[in-house]
């Protein structure tokens, strides 16, 4: 990979650091908004989601560093509060943002001829589709009457 190329993926994964440090924060603050609700399975699932998401901060972050870049501390914008509806529906629609960037981030990977990156990203985009699979049950349970 030459310089032009590893400046881009160190881009690409640095959007993607960003994007995972607002869904850990998102997830966490919305652990302990939930915590009076009376509903500790989907508290522990916020919990559970949020340290999923700090394994993607560190491995895309580590490959930054790796290529010889710094990984950013700015965070995607965040969405919180409201009922627990209101949170898992957030949740679930930013887990729907994240697949879309890293079905993006692949392809670009694969052209800039960065195999390790590509397939950190196809791993965090495994786990995303488990995380929207979840926050879809959640939900459908919780619109149950
Ligand atoms: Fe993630
Ligand atoms: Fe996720």
């Amino acid at each position: 990979m030459d310089a032009a190329d590893a400046k881009k993926v160190i881009a690409v994964l640095n959007e993607g650091v960003s994007n995972e440090l607002g869904a850990v924060i998102q997830y966490l603050w919305h652990h302990y908004m939930a915590e009076g609700m009376e509903s500790p399975a989907i508290v522990d699932l916020f919990e559970k989601v949020s340290r999923d998401e700090m394994k993607h901060v560190e491995r895309f972050a580590e490959r930054v560093v790796a290529l010889g870049g710094e990984p950013t501390t700015q965070m995607r914008p965040i969405r919180k509060g409201g009922d627990l509806r209101r949170m898992v529906q957030d949740d679930l629609e930013l887990e729907y943002e994240a697949r879309e960037l890293y079905r993006r981030y692949i392809p670009q990977l694969a052209e800039a001829g960065d195999s390790t990156s590509r397939r950190l990203v196809e791993a965090a985009l495994a786990d995303e589709e488990e995380h929207i699979r979840t926050f879809e049950v959640i939900l459908s349970r919780i619109r149950k009457p």
